[in-house]
Protein backbone atom coordinates (compact mmCIF):
# COMPACT_ATOMS: atom_id res chain seq x y z
CA UNK A 1 0.00 0.00 0.00
CA UNK A 2 1.23 3.21 -0.83
CA UNK A 3 -0.23 6.03 1.37
CA UNK A 4 1.52 8.70 -1.19
CA UNK A 5 -1.03 9.14 -3.89
CA UNK A 6 -3.38 9.72 -0.92
CA UNK A 7 -1.39 12.27 0.60
CA UNK A 8 -1.10 14.05 -2.82
CA UNK A 9 -4.50 14.20 -3.37
CA UNK A 10 -5.59 15.66 -0.09
CA UNK A 11 -3.76 18.84 -0.32
CA UNK A 12 -5.04 18.95 -3.99
CA UNK A 13 -8.65 18.35 -2.95
CA UNK A 14 -8.53 21.10 0.02
CA UNK A 15 -6.69 24.02 -2.20
CA UNK A 16 -10.16 22.87 -4.68
CA UNK A 17 -12.21 23.59 -1.72
CA UNK A 18 -10.67 26.33 -0.54
CA UNK A 19 -11.01 28.05 -4.22
CA UNK A 20 -14.39 27.07 -4.29
CA UNK A 21 -15.00 28.74 -0.71
CA UNK A 22 -13.54 31.84 -1.87
CA UNK A 23 -15.10 32.19 -5.36
CA UNK A 24 -18.17 31.64 -3.04
CA UNK A 25 -17.52 34.33 -0.75
CA UNK A 26 -16.47 36.63 -3.24
CA UNK A 27 -19.80 36.76 -5.13
CA UNK A 28 -21.01 36.89 -1.42
CA UNK A 29 -18.93 40.64 -1.31
CA UNK A 30 -19.90 41.50 -4.73
CA UNK A 31 -23.53 40.54 -4.35
CA UNK A 32 -23.52 42.84 -0.93
CA UNK A 33 -21.30 45.57 -2.85
CA UNK A 34 -23.71 45.87 -5.57
CA UNK A 35 -26.79 45.73 -2.74
CA UNK A 36 -25.20 48.56 -0.82
CA UNK A 37 -24.42 50.67 -4.12
CA UNK A 38 -27.86 50.57 -4.56
CA UNK A 39 -29.31 51.37 -1.30
CA UNK A 40 -26.76 54.86 -1.86
CA UNK A 41 -28.60 55.39 -4.96
CA UNK A 42 -32.18 55.48 -3.65
CA UNK A 43 -31.16 56.92 -0.77
CA UNK A 44 -29.74 59.29 -3.13
CA UNK A 45 -32.40 59.79 -4.89
CA UNK A 46 -35.01 60.66 -2.05
CA UNK A 47 -33.08 62.91 -0.40
CA UNK A 48 -32.87 64.58 -4.08
CA UNK A 49 -37.10 64.11 -4.74
CA UNK A 50 -37.44 65.66 -1.02
CA UNK A 51 -35.71 68.87 -1.89
CA UNK A 52 -37.57 68.77 -5.01
CA UNK A 53 -41.08 68.22 -2.46
CA UNK A 54 -39.69 71.38 -0.91
CA UNK A 55 -39.20 73.57 -3.85
CA UNK A 56 -42.54 72.76 -5.02
CA UNK A 57 -45.13 75.68 -4.05
CA UNK A 58 -47.82 74.20 -1.62
CA UNK A 59 -51.45 72.80 -2.96
CA UNK A 60 -54.17 74.84 -1.32
CA UNK A 61 -56.27 72.28 -2.97
CA UNK A 62 -60.23 72.25 -3.69
CA UNK A 63 -62.36 72.50 -1.31
CA UNK A 64 -66.52 70.81 -0.95
CA UNK A 65 -68.95 72.88 0.68
CA UNK A 66 -72.25 71.19 1.43
CA UNK A 67 -76.01 73.21 1.83
CA UNK A 68 -78.59 71.96 3.53
CA UNK A 69 -81.64 73.54 5.59
CA UNK A 70 -81.56 72.85 9.26
CA UNK A 71 -85.61 72.53 8.83
CA UNK A 72 -84.74 68.63 8.23
CA UNK A 73 -84.53 68.17 12.37
CA UNK A 74 -88.28 69.27 12.20
CA UNK A 75 -89.11 65.95 10.57
CA UNK A 76 -87.67 64.41 14.01
CA UNK A 77 -90.02 63.41 16.90
CA UNK A 78 -87.70 63.62 19.58
CA UNK A 79 -84.54 65.54 20.97
CA UNK A 80 -82.69 62.35 20.70
CA UNK A 81 -83.27 61.49 17.19
CA UNK A 82 -83.08 64.86 15.96
CA UNK A 83 -79.65 65.00 17.70
CA UNK A 84 -78.68 61.74 15.69
CA UNK A 85 -79.93 62.82 12.51
CA UNK A 86 -77.59 66.01 12.93
CA UNK A 87 -74.71 63.31 13.84
CA UNK A 88 -75.45 61.81 10.33
CA UNK A 89 -74.52 65.20 8.20
CA UNK A 90 -71.69 65.44 10.55
CA UNK A 91 -70.46 61.47 9.80
CA UNK A 92 -71.30 61.87 6.00
CA UNK A 93 -69.39 65.28 5.70
CA UNK A 94 -66.46 63.64 7.43
CA UNK A 95 -66.49 60.69 5.62
CA UNK A 96 -66.36 62.33 2.42
CA UNK A 97 -63.85 65.26 3.27
CA UNK A 98 -66.64 68.19 3.53
CA UNK A 99 -64.48 71.38 4.37
CA UNK A 100 -67.55 73.35 4.67
CA UNK A 101 -71.60 72.73 5.87
CA UNK A 102 -73.87 75.39 5.63
CA UNK A 103 -77.28 75.26 7.35
CA UNK A 104 -79.89 77.79 5.35
CA UNK A 105 -82.98 78.37 6.72
CA UNK A 106 -85.81 78.01 3.98
CA UNK A 107 -87.87 80.76 4.87
CA UNK A 108 -85.07 83.30 4.48
CA UNK A 109 -84.94 84.97 8.02
CA UNK A 110 -83.03 82.60 10.04
CA UNK A 111 -80.35 83.29 12.34
CA UNK A 112 -76.40 83.76 11.55
CA UNK A 113 -75.26 82.39 14.61
CA UNK A 114 -75.22 80.05 17.25
CA UNK A 115 -74.22 82.22 20.04
CA UNK A 116 -76.90 82.99 22.76
CA UNK A 117 -79.36 81.37 25.48
CA UNK A 118 -81.72 78.39 24.41
CA UNK A 119 -85.32 79.33 23.64
CA UNK A 120 -86.74 76.09 22.20
CA UNK A 121 -86.62 74.10 19.88
CA UNK A 122 -89.85 74.44 17.56
CA UNK A 123 -89.56 78.32 17.14
CA UNK A 124 -88.28 79.95 14.03
CA UNK A 125 -85.18 79.09 12.89
CA UNK A 126 -83.80 77.47 15.99
CA UNK A 127 -83.68 73.96 14.12
CA UNK A 128 -81.12 75.81 12.04
CA UNK A 129 -79.55 77.07 14.68
CA UNK A 130 -79.40 73.39 16.51
CA UNK A 131 -78.27 71.29 13.88
CA UNK A 132 -75.41 74.28 13.26
CA UNK A 133 -74.26 73.81 17.64
CA UNK A 134 -74.19 69.88 16.78
CA UNK A 135 -72.59 69.77 13.86
CA UNK A 136 -69.68 72.32 15.55
CA UNK A 137 -69.53 70.02 18.65
CA UNK A 138 -68.87 66.60 16.83
CA UNK A 139 -65.90 68.59 14.89
CA UNK A 140 -64.17 69.85 17.64
CA UNK A 141 -62.08 66.88 19.23
CA UNK A 142 -63.60 65.39 22.19
CA UNK A 143 -60.88 67.03 24.57
CA UNK A 144 -61.82 70.57 23.80
CA UNK A 145 -65.37 70.38 23.38
CA UNK A 146 -65.49 71.74 27.54
CA UNK A 147 -63.32 74.49 27.09
CA UNK A 148 -66.11 76.25 23.47
CA UNK A 149 -68.97 74.26 24.66
CA UNK A 150 -70.98 75.28 27.44
CA UNK A 151 -73.48 73.05 28.72
CA UNK A 152 -76.77 73.83 26.27
CA UNK A 153 -80.08 72.04 26.33
CA UNK A 154 -79.26 71.44 22.12
CA UNK A 155 -76.13 69.37 22.93
CA UNK A 156 -78.11 67.41 25.71
CA UNK A 157 -77.36 64.02 23.44
CA UNK A 158 -74.48 64.97 21.28
CA UNK A 159 -72.07 63.45 23.66
CA UNK A 160 -73.65 60.11 22.89
CA UNK A 161 -73.60 60.35 19.13
CA UNK A 162 -70.88 58.57 17.15
CA UNK A 163 -67.56 59.79 16.83
CA UNK A 164 -66.10 61.45 13.76
CA UNK A 165 -62.65 59.79 14.11
CA UNK A 166 -61.25 62.23 12.23
CA UNK A 167 -57.52 63.23 11.94
CA UNK A 168 -57.35 65.94 13.91
CA UNK A 169 -59.43 64.27 17.13
CA UNK A 170 -55.87 62.56 17.99
CA UNK A 171 -56.01 60.37 21.12
CA UNK A 172 -53.70 61.37 23.96
CA UNK A 173 -51.66 58.66 23.46
CA UNK A 174 -51.02 59.16 19.37
CA UNK A 175 -47.80 60.58 18.08
CA UNK A 176 -49.34 62.73 14.92
CA UNK A 177 -47.54 66.00 13.03
CA UNK A 178 -50.36 67.85 13.79
CA UNK A 179 -52.83 68.63 16.81
CA UNK A 180 -55.99 70.94 17.35
CA UNK A 181 -55.74 72.61 21.38
CA UNK A 182 -56.82 76.06 23.09
CA UNK A 183 -54.38 77.90 24.19
CA UNK A 184 -54.30 78.32 28.09
CA UNK A 185 -54.00 80.99 30.41
CA UNK A 186 -50.71 80.62 31.96
CA UNK A 187 -48.40 83.37 32.72
CA UNK A 188 -45.42 82.60 30.03
CA UNK A 189 -42.12 84.98 30.01
CA UNK A 190 -41.82 87.88 27.10
CA UNK A 191 -41.03 86.12 23.77
CA UNK A 192 -41.82 82.50 25.19
CA UNK A 193 -44.64 81.68 23.30
CA UNK A 194 -48.09 80.10 24.81
CA UNK A 195 -48.92 77.17 26.57
CA UNK A 196 -51.83 75.24 24.91
CA UNK A 197 -53.47 72.21 25.43
CA UNK A 198 -53.57 69.86 23.06
CA UNK A 199 -55.26 67.14 24.38
CA UNK A 200 -51.78 65.11 25.68
CA UNK A 201 -50.01 64.75 29.39
CA UNK A 202 -48.53 68.07 29.24
CA UNK A 203 -49.18 71.06 27.80
CA UNK A 204 -47.58 71.92 24.34
CA UNK A 205 -45.43 75.50 24.24
CA UNK A 206 -45.78 77.31 20.93
CA UNK A 207 -43.67 79.86 19.48
CA UNK A 208 -46.58 82.59 19.42
CA UNK A 209 -48.60 84.40 22.18
CA UNK A 210 -51.46 83.99 21.37
CA UNK A 211 -54.78 84.90 23.10
CA UNK A 212 -56.02 82.41 26.47
CA UNK A 213 -59.74 80.27 24.96
CA UNK A 214 -58.48 80.72 21.06
CA UNK A 215 -58.50 77.61 19.31
CA UNK A 216 -55.35 77.01 17.60
CA UNK A 217 -53.60 74.23 15.37
CA UNK A 218 -50.09 72.92 16.32
CA UNK A 219 -47.98 71.38 14.12
CA UNK A 220 -45.78 69.53 16.46
CA UNK A 221 -41.68 69.82 17.28
CA UNK A 222 -39.83 67.57 19.15
CA UNK A 223 -41.37 66.68 22.68
CA UNK A 224 -43.80 68.84 23.93
CA UNK A 225 -42.49 72.06 21.57
CA UNK A 226 -44.66 73.21 18.73
CA UNK A 227 -45.59 76.16 16.47
CA UNK A 228 -49.36 77.76 15.65
CA UNK A 229 -50.27 77.20 12.16
CA UNK A 230 -53.32 77.87 9.36
CA UNK A 231 -55.95 75.41 10.33
CA UNK A 232 -55.82 74.85 6.37
CA UNK A 233 -51.54 73.83 7.44
CA UNK A 234 -52.69 70.02 7.74
CA UNK A 235 -54.62 69.75 4.90
CA UNK A 236 -52.46 71.72 2.28
CA UNK A 237 -49.17 70.48 4.04
CA UNK A 238 -49.97 66.72 4.82
CA UNK A 239 -52.64 65.84 2.87
CA UNK A 240 -54.78 65.40 5.91
CA UNK A 241 -58.48 65.98 6.60
CA UNK A 242 -59.05 68.79 9.40
CA UNK A 243 -62.62 69.09 9.86
CA UNK A 244 -65.22 71.33 8.51
CA UNK A 245 -66.64 74.74 9.24
CA UNK A 246 -70.07 75.17 9.83
CA UNK A 247 -71.85 78.24 8.64
CA UNK A 248 -75.39 79.55 9.07
CA UNK A 249 -77.03 81.05 6.23
CA UNK A 250 -80.29 83.36 6.66
CA UNK A 251 -81.23 82.35 3.43
CA UNK A 252 -80.98 80.45 0.21
CA UNK A 253 -79.64 83.24 -2.04
CA UNK A 254 -77.36 84.08 1.34
CA UNK A 255 -75.37 80.82 0.95
CA UNK A 256 -73.99 81.44 -2.66
CA UNK A 257 -73.57 85.13 -1.77
CA UNK A 258 -71.30 84.71 1.41
CA UNK A 259 -68.66 82.14 -0.05
CA UNK A 260 -65.73 82.34 2.60
CA UNK A 261 -63.71 81.16 -0.43
CA UNK A 262 -61.82 84.19 -2.22
CA UNK A 263 -63.67 84.30 -5.86
CA UNK A 264 -66.56 82.51 -4.51
CA UNK A 265 -68.15 78.82 -4.94
CA UNK A 266 -67.17 78.21 -9.04
CA UNK A 267 -69.48 75.49 -9.61
CA UNK A 268 -72.54 75.13 -8.04
CA UNK A 269 -74.24 72.19 -7.87
CA UNK A 270 -78.38 71.84 -7.16
CA UNK A 271 -79.92 68.51 -5.65
CA UNK A 272 -83.30 66.90 -6.90
CA UNK A 273 -84.92 63.70 -8.37
CA UNK A 274 -86.05 65.87 -10.95
CA UNK A 275 -82.91 67.14 -12.14
CA UNK A 276 -80.64 65.54 -14.74
CA UNK A 277 -79.55 61.92 -14.35
CA UNK A 278 -75.89 62.67 -12.79
CA UNK A 279 -74.75 59.44 -14.95
CA UNK A 280 -74.81 61.62 -17.97
CA UNK A 281 -72.75 64.65 -16.73
CA UNK A 282 -68.99 65.28 -15.66
CA UNK A 283 -68.12 68.24 -13.93
CA UNK A 284 -65.71 70.98 -14.98
CA UNK A 285 -62.48 71.42 -13.65
CA UNK A 286 -63.44 73.59 -9.94
CA UNK A 287 -61.74 75.36 -6.92
CA UNK A 288 -64.52 75.29 -4.94
CA UNK A 289 -67.52 73.55 -5.20
CA UNK A 290 -70.66 74.05 -3.69
CA UNK A 291 -73.46 71.22 -3.34
CA UNK A 292 -77.21 72.23 -2.04
CA UNK A 293 -79.88 69.79 -0.59
CA UNK A 294 -83.47 70.88 -0.09
CA UNK A 295 -85.62 69.40 2.62
CA UNK A 296 -89.05 68.30 2.96
CA UNK A 297 -90.47 69.83 0.06
CA UNK A 298 -87.56 70.08 -2.44
CA UNK A 299 -85.43 73.28 -3.02
CA UNK A 300 -88.36 74.70 -4.86
CA UNK A 301 -89.29 75.29 -0.77
CA UNK A 302 -85.82 77.39 0.00
CA UNK A 303 -86.19 79.35 -3.22
CA UNK A 304 -89.62 80.29 -2.74
CA UNK A 305 -88.90 81.35 0.64
CA UNK A 306 -86.82 83.74 -0.18
CA UNK A 307 -87.32 87.08 -0.81
CA UNK A 308 -84.15 87.81 -2.63
CA UNK A 309 -84.95 85.25 -5.23
CA UNK A 310 -87.77 86.44 -7.98
CA UNK A 311 -88.09 82.66 -9.37
CA UNK A 312 -89.92 78.95 -8.70
CA UNK A 313 -88.13 77.09 -10.21
CA UNK A 314 -84.48 76.25 -8.44
CA UNK A 315 -82.71 74.75 -11.79
CA UNK A 316 -81.40 77.90 -12.90
CA UNK A 317 -79.57 79.00 -9.85
CA UNK A 318 -77.07 76.21 -10.23
CA UNK A 319 -74.36 75.48 -12.62
CA UNK A 320 -76.01 71.74 -12.74
CA UNK A 321 -79.18 70.76 -11.75
CA UNK A 322 -78.40 66.42 -10.59
CA UNK A 323 -80.24 63.41 -9.98
CA UNK A 324 -78.34 61.56 -7.90
CA UNK A 325 -80.47 58.60 -8.27
CA UNK A 326 -81.22 58.07 -11.22
CA UNK A 327 -84.37 55.31 -11.39
CA UNK A 328 -85.53 55.21 -7.25
CA UNK A 329 -87.03 52.78 -5.95
CA UNK A 330 -88.63 54.69 -2.66
CA UNK A 331 -90.82 57.42 -3.86
CA UNK A 332 -88.73 60.23 -1.61
CA UNK A 333 -85.49 59.93 -0.47
CA UNK A 334 -84.69 61.77 2.89
CA UNK A 335 -81.97 64.83 2.80
CA UNK A 336 -79.77 62.75 4.93
CA UNK A 337 -80.08 59.55 2.53
CA UNK A 338 -79.46 62.02 -0.46
CA UNK A 339 -76.13 63.52 1.21
CA UNK A 340 -74.68 60.51 1.21
CA UNK A 341 -75.95 58.93 -2.05
CA UNK A 342 -74.85 62.25 -4.32
CA UNK A 343 -71.34 62.75 -2.29
CA UNK A 344 -70.89 58.90 -3.15
CA UNK A 345 -71.76 59.74 -6.78
CA UNK A 346 -70.03 62.75 -7.28
CA UNK A 347 -66.65 61.34 -5.34
CA UNK A 348 -64.78 60.03 -8.22
CA UNK A 349 -65.93 63.08 -10.38
CA UNK A 350 -64.74 65.38 -7.72
CA UNK A 351 -61.68 63.83 -7.81
CA UNK A 352 -61.21 63.80 -11.22
CA UNK A 353 -62.30 67.90 -12.09
CA UNK A 354 -61.18 69.43 -8.52
CA UNK A 355 -57.90 72.14 -8.87
C1 LIG B 1 -87.21 64.58 0.73
S1 LIG B 1 -86.32 65.13 -0.66
C2 LIG B 1 -87.46 66.27 -1.36
C3 LIG B 1 -88.48 65.58 -2.10
C4 LIG B 1 -89.51 66.50 -2.61
N1 LIG B 1 -90.69 65.77 -2.84
C5 LIG B 1 -89.11 67.16 -3.90
O1 LIG B 1 -89.99 67.37 -4.67
O2 LIG B 1 -87.96 67.51 -4.15
C6 LIG B 1 -85.13 66.12 0.08
C7 LIG B 1 -83.93 66.46 -0.77
O3 LIG B 1 -83.16 65.29 -1.02
C8 LIG B 1 -82.49 65.44 -2.25
N2 LIG B 1 -82.92 64.40 -3.16
C9 LIG B 1 -83.94 63.54 -3.02
N3 LIG B 1 -83.98 62.69 -4.06
C10 LIG B 1 -82.98 63.01 -4.87
C11 LIG B 1 -82.48 62.51 -6.10
N4 LIG B 1 -83.03 61.48 -6.72
N5 LIG B 1 -81.39 63.09 -6.64
C12 LIG B 1 -80.79 64.12 -6.05
N6 LIG B 1 -81.21 64.64 -4.88
C13 LIG B 1 -82.28 64.09 -4.30
C14 LIG B 1 -82.87 66.80 -2.81
O4 LIG B 1 -81.91 67.75 -2.42
C15 LIG B 1 -84.19 67.05 -2.12
O5 LIG B 1 -84.48 68.42 -2.05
Amino acid sequence: MDPEPKKRRFPQEKHEQRRRKQEQFLKKVDKAKVKKEKEEEESKKFEAQKLVDQEKPMKEGYTISVALPGSILENAQSLELRTYLAGQIARAATIFRVDELIVFDEEGQGPRTTEGEFTGIGKKGNCCVQMARILQFLECPQYLRKAFFPKHQDLQYAGLLNPLDAPHHARRNEKVPYREGVVLNRPVSAGKGSFVDCGLVKEVQIDRHLQPGVRVTVKMDKGTKGHAVSPRAPHTDAGLYWGYSVRLAPSLSCVMTECPYSGGYDLTVGTSERGESVDDHDLPSFRHILVVLGGLHGLEAAVTGDPKLQVSDPQPLFDLYLNTCPGQGSGTIRTEEALLITLTTLRPKIMQSGL
